[in-house]
């Protein structure tokens, strides 16, 4: 088993991994004692790979981390013999890349489970924590409505499916060019969302949502495009009027790193209604859930 996509999920595997992530840390028991696990970073990260780490030590593992351009992917060996490798070495192995292709490439070579810690096409660990956050603030999420506001990115598309799967009606609002292709609604409506519905005025979208979720709109390795994305993305800011148009009990979140004035303004992600420490903490339970249930039988 690994874990690329959200949709490489069944509904139950999400709730039973959510469950677990809200469960007490020694209640995972020590799946990983005697094993390491290999993380790969290809981009910087503060969350993934501390949490990722802490999560392996924790599951009674030992993590083993290089850069990517260390290890060489592509450039010192190819990413097969270099899988192969550590295959043999390894309980899994996690990898933060630019192109999902990678990641693919890994999982098809590989011997020992390969999991996404973020890819140009999905975030799902952050995914998980998002579903593992919103069920503690709210309980069930089924037939619950969450709000994407700005680039249709990443995390986006892994929060969107999660949510899917779980039953949640699913509100974006991204600009045009920027936004999920008709196959992508399709596919969300296939796996479980009672409705998708696509926006342009943020303040529509947010309309009746539990959650407002926002990201960067220049992700790692589109910095060249920071000045378009700029000018492109300023109508949809996540500020105090979006949110007083979503449920009162609305949260505000942000996988963050976040940018005040930019994607938030700083009222709203400094405010009351912001749960953002509270998610990034729950990185470490999302971490620790999807490596213990790779780590057992279960998931083979
Ligand atoms: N949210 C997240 O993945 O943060 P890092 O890039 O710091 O890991
Ligand atoms: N969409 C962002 C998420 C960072 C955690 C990026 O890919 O850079």
């Amino acid at each position: 088993m690994n874990l690329l996509e959200i949709k490489q999920l069944s509904s139950q595997s999400l709730r039973k991994l959510v469950t677990s992530g809200l469960q007490k840390p020694e209640s995972l028991g020590s799946p990983l004692s005697g094993k390491t696990a290999a993380l790969i970073f290809e981009k910087p990260s503060a969350r993934t790979r501390h949490s990722s780490e802490a999560a392996i030590v924790q599951l009674g593992g030992h993590p083993v981390y290089t850069r990517g351009d260390e290890v060489g992917m592509d450039v010192r060996e190819s990413v097969e013999d270099i899988t192969r490798v550590l295959a043999g070495y390894h309980a899994l192995i996690a990898a933060r890349v630019f192109d999902h292709e990678t990641l693919r490439r890994m999982a098809a070579v590989s011997t020992i489970p390969i999991v996404n810690l973020l890819s140009d096409l999905e975030h799902p660990l952050q995914a998980i924590a998002d579903m593992i956050t919103m069920a503690e603030e709210f309980g069930d999420l089924s037939g619950k409505s969450v709000a994407w506001v700005g680039d249709f990115n990443n995390v986006a598309r892994s929060l969107s499916w999660a949510c899917a799967l779980l039953g949640m009606h699913v509100r974006l609002a991204c600009p045009a060019g920027y936004d999920a292709t008709d196959e992508e609604l399709q596919g969300l409506l296939a796996a479980g969302a009672p409705s998708v519905e696509q926006y342009r005025d943020p303040r529509l979208a947010v309309e009746g949502v539990i959650a407002v979720h926002t990201d960067t709109w220049t992700s790692m390795g589109q910095e060249e495009e920071r000045e378009i994305r700029l000018a492109v993305f300023s109508p949809f800011q996540v500020t105090a009027e979006t949110m007083s148009n979503a449920d009162p009990r609305a949260i505000f979140m942000h996988c963050l790193p976040a940018h005040r004035g930019e994607e938030v303004s700083a009222d709203v992600i400094d405010g009351a209604q912001s749960r953002v420490i509270r998610q990034a903490h729950h990185r470490l339970s999302s971490a620790r859930a999807v490596f213990a249930w790779l780590a057992s039988e279960g998931a083979q």
